[in-house]
């Protein structure tokens, strides 16, 4: 589809996850044909759009004091005979819809992730009499047939919704709350997004969803799962590489696991968060897991694919987390060997059942875990990335380097990987003698030059 040349500036700010990106993306995609173009400068933009992550405290004060920020541009653009559309969407839209519009009138409109193909009318209507202005309903596919057809992807690597939304109720997490039930995408649109992008010149996929390894999408055969779909996926052509993300360590079933050992194009890296090594905390989690059974999981996963890399997410100060809770936590990373995770301090969201928790622990003393953890972590990073050096690795050349010459590319395990290399290998697979890594990268040298 060809969008007439932007005549509106519009500015998308996105916080949070990935599905934010994704889903950000869209929205500039829906919105072009509207003559909406991209611009990073807020202050000239006809619409702000503020795309919002309800996950943490902080991530969602960050929100309000953004919107202040935006409401004196809009103001200024007001007092110069302008105006700016101001947009709020994701998962704070979602939880406190009403609130916003209360605590920020200069909002315009709210809108929800599975509302986000009505933009355009909701857009209208704000500018013609600011009529409806709330839109947070649930039905995820009337959203992505909506979205997905306009897409054009930027750059060799694309994300690709494929399941929303959670059924699991972590005691400490809001998203099924803001995201709504778990659903799955039919494979088939899937597949033509896929095929899309392929012939766009993507060369690999990050399948996405809040528990991706839960799809079960139709159109897949019965008990296939999310195996199944990468299986169908891989077979496209031009695709080289398949990744997924996130993960639930419950829906982690030998299909899937056997997919790792078989399918060349499944990347051998797993995002499989685990949250806490003690019993006691993860039983309070409501994670439906103890650290035995992650563990062994975990071996299984090896057994299928030895090199994989795993990485997590922790969360440190749980309600009730004593100082033997924490140890075992850190004893687990010690046991698996991460190559990367996340952690965070717990904050405390309302309306989830761990916020009514007995035993809320000191700030002073989630800072201290949580910086013990990142230690050990990224010690863990630095030796899994200091492994590679002397390996020959596939790399995929994704961007420029900052040095003229030199080409920025990621090896299988997700890590970054830069390259003096000429840019006619933009968006080639190519293989690299790794020479040196530091924490958060490596550095290589191509095997031979490639005619
Ligand atoms: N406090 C801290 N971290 C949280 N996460 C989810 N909810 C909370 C919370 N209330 C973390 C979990 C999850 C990641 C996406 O965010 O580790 O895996
Ligand atoms: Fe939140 Fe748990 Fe669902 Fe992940 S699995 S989205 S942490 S409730």
């Amino acid at each position: 589809m060809s969008a007439p040349a932007p005549t509106r500036r519009l500015f998308i700010k996105t916080y949070g996850c990935q599905m934010n990106v994704y889903d950000s993306e869209r929205m500039a995609d829906v919105l072009s044909p509207l003559g909406y173009g991209l611009t990073d400068d807020p202050q000239t933009a006809d619409l702000v759009v503020l795309n919002t992550c309800h996950i943490r405290e902080k991530a969602t004060e960050k929100v309000y004091s953004e919107l202040g920020k935006i409401r004196e541009m809009k103001e200024a653009r007001i007092a110069e005979g302008s105006t700016m559309t101001i947009a709020v969407a994701g998962c704070v839209a979602q939880a406190e819809g009403e609130e916003i519009m209360r605590r920020q009138p200069a909002v315009d409109l709210v809108v929800g992730p599975q509302a986000y193909h009505q933009l355009p009318e909701l857009i209208a209507r704000a500018h013609r009499a600011r009529g409806e202005r709330l839109a947070a309903d649930f039905s995820p596919e009337a959203k992505f047939d909506a979205l997905a057809a306009a897409r054009r992807p930027t750059g060799v690597t694309a994300f690709l919704t494929v399941q929303e939304g959670c059924d699991k109720f972590c005691s400490f997490c809001v998203v099924p709350y803001t995201r709504g039930a778990e659903w799955s995408r039919p494979a088939q649109a899937i597949e033509a997004e896929a095929r899309g992008l392929a012939e766009q010149g993507v060369r690999e996929v990050t399948l996405l969803g809040q528990n991706v390894n839960a799809y079960a999408g139709p159109g897949i055969k019965e008990g296939g799962g999310l195996a199944a779909l990468v299986r169908r996926l891989a077979r496209i052509p031009g695709l080289d590489r398949i990744r997924y993300t996130t993960s639930h360590p419950r829906d982690m079933d030998a299909a899937l696991i056997a997919a790792h050992a078989e399918i060349p194009e499944l990347m051998p890296y797993l995002h499989l968060p685990v949250q806490s090594g003690s019993d006691k905390v993860l039983k309070a989690m409501n994670r439906a897991h103890t650290a035995e059974s992650y563990l062994r999981l975990i071996e299984r996963i090896r057994a299928a694919r030895p090199d994989i890399a795993i990485s997590g997410d922790f969360i440190v100060g749980f309600p009730g987390e004593r100082d033997a809770d924490f140890e075992a936590t850190l004893s687990l990373i010690r046991e698996i060997g991460y190559a990367a995770a996340f952690s965070f301090k717990y904050s405390r969201r309302p309306g989830t059942p761990a916020a009514a928790m007995p035993g809320q622990v000191a700030e002073e003393v989630k800072d201290e875990r949580l910086h013990r953890l990142q230690a050990l972590i990224e010690d863990q990073q630095t030796a899994f990335n200091a492994a590679q050096a002397g390996r020959r690795l596939d790399v995929l050349f994704e961007k420029p380097g900052r040095n003229p010459g030199q080409l920025i590319g990621r090896s299988p395990y997700l890590q970054s990987v830069h390259v003096t290399a000429p840019d006619r290998l933009l968006g080639q697979i190519v293989p690299v003698r790794i020479e040196s890594a530091a924490r958060n990268s490596l550095a290589g040298a191509l095997e031979l030059e490639p005619a």
